[in-house]
């Protein structure tokens, strides 16, 4: 039996076909009996509660709207473990920052749905007067205090969670008035967790699409997000756009109409401003070939995702730059970071700081594009290329079926994430930065990707290693890795 059978015959149940009404109510019976918060949520009245909120605090309407005029929303991260401090984090954000998306950031054990490992952290954060978990345990604290929160701000409430088991997060989030959720089953499973199985994740997922297509069902839209890539390494735009669509596809097949894609910043004006684009172009395009008319997707920029300087100055410029490249490329909305990267979570002025720069880079490029330029358009026709190959060929192995083909195409290496930290993911394909800066695929491993395309990339590369006079091997894509976090004495020297 060949890998792609062997596979297909170890999941015969996982399918992207929509969860069905009855079995959807026995899951979220279960669900939500799986911590006391839980038994707080009502889906009738959350849906009452939803659509109480006033217009300026649905981020659905904000994100169509910004899509409309063609503007770039700032929407930063931010969790700390107590009510009170996520409370005052979350007016800094909105008030000190501006953000026009205000977030709700989880810790770590309410991403691994830990719960009262989660209590032990606020119950010492609440004696010591200091945050010791890395997010608000939303979870712990329940409905009430979610909606505590969603009624400091002025904006729109987004819950970060970083997850592949979002199920209760979603619940309880939902019914507290968060009106967006970030998260999706293959790129969080395959950036964030090393055991959990890809079906396992896509189906975690297919739970919270189900949901938020529910809660749309009774007329409340929501805004859905798939979260690009957290592995804090380099990923090529390709290999970002082709997960986020089979993402989307997965949540359009649970009957969300309103789905969020992420790309995280290359730092190559041109390439990222060509990615954005693309993406969303190629989005669409199969969400046709699919037959889905009508699925709104915005796209978010993320300032850079990889290893971050320590020298304020640098990080200013990568904060700043990240404005400058998700204006003119276009995006909807952007995610902010802070000088305080390299070093933690940074403090409430910090990261309202980190938002104003951004804020006055986007303003400084208003009106700017690119579109019709040739590198841009090359570039755009590239990714487009890149993405086809890999997308047509996981439909294929599939037999159209987006679950399916997604898991097979994982256990074949056609899907192909670098340095993820997943088991069940090959991790072959090697990325580096060329001698122009972009960013290229050194080693493809079983990326389906089209000689002449794979030429392209080789050259820029080659090209980059004869002028540093280094080899042309592994060295270049390693290096590419930390480039960016280098001082600056070492980038520029004298
Ligand atoms: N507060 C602010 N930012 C956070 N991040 C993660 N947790 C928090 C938090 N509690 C940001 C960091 C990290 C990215 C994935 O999310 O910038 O690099």
């Amino acid at each position: 039996m060949n890998d792609i059978a062997r596979v297909g015959a170890l999941a015969p149940a996982l399918s992207e076909a929509a969860i069905a009404a009855d079995e959807f109510d026995r899951m979220r019976a279960q669900n939500l009996a799986r911590w006391p918060t839980g038994a707080d949520v009502d889906f009738d009245e959350a849906v009452a509660f939803q659509h109480a909120l006033p217009e300026h605090k649905r981020l659905a309407v904000a994100m169509r709207r910004a899509h409309a005029d063609g503007r770039c929303l700032t929407q930063p991260r931010g969790g700390f473990a107590t009510l009170a401090m996520q409370k005052e984090l979350m007016r800094a954000l909105d008030r000190d920052g501006l953000a026009d998306i205000v977030p709700t950031t989880t810790d770590s054990y309410t991403r691994n749905e830990q719960f009262a490992a989660a209590q032990k952290g606020v119950d010492e954060s609440e004696r010591l007067g200091r945050s010791l978990l890395n997010g608000f345990p939303i979870v712990n604290y329940g409905l009430a205090a979610g909606r505590e929160l969603v009624a400091a701000i002025d904006k729109p409430a987004i819950l970060l969670t970083g997850t592949s088991m979002p199920k209760l997060t979603a619940e309880i989030g939902f019914a507290a008035g968060y009106t967006g959720y970030l998260g999706s089953g293959i790129a969080y499973t395959t950036s964030y967790i090393k055991e959990l199985s890809i079906a396992d994740g896509i189906r975690n997922y297919q739970y919270l699409d189900r949901l938020a297509a529910r809660y749309a069902e009774h007329g409340v839209e929501l805004h859905r997000r798939q979260p690009g890539f957290l592995t804090g390494t380099n990923i090529p735009p390709c290999i970002a756009i082709a997960i986020a669509i089979l993402d989307c596809l997965l949540a359009a097949a649970q009957g969300v109409r309103h789905y969020g894609l992420e790309l995280a910043q290359t730092l190559h004006l041109v390439q990222d401003a060509a990615a954005i684009a693309a993406c969303e172009a190629l989005a669409q395009e199969y969400l046709l070939r699919k037959g889905y008319h009508d699925v709104f997707t915005p796209v978010t920029s993320l300032h850079w995702m990889g290893a971050w300087p320590q020298d304020d100055a640098q990080c200013a410029t990568l904060v700043s730059y990240g404005g400058t490249l998700a204006a003119i490329g276009g995006a909807t909305s952007v995610t902010t970071k802070s000088t305080h990267e390299a070093f933690g979570i940074p403090t409430p002025q910090a990261n309202a700081e980190g938002l104003r720069i951004t804020r006055m880079a986007i303003y400084l490029a208003r009106g700017i594009r690119l579109a019709g330029m040739p590198e841009y358009e090359a570039e755009k026709a590239l990714i487009g290329r890149e993405v086809r190959a890999i997308l047509d060929k996981v439909l294929e192995m599939g037999d159209g079926d987006v679950a399916v083909g997604s898991v097979r195409a994982f256990e074949a290496g056609v899907l192909d994430v670098p340095w993820s930290p997943n088991r069940h993911v090959k991790s072959r394909v090697m990325p580096a930065r060329d001698a122009r800066g972009y960013l290229r695929i050194f080693d493809p491993g079983e990326l389906p990707l089209p000689r002449d395309v794979l030429e392209i990339h080789a050259d820029g590369l080659r090209e980059r290693a004869a002028r540093e006079g280094v080899a042309f091997d592994r060295e270049l894509a390693i290096r590419s890795v930390y480039e960016l976090s280098e001082p600056l004495s070492k980038l520029l020297p004298d």
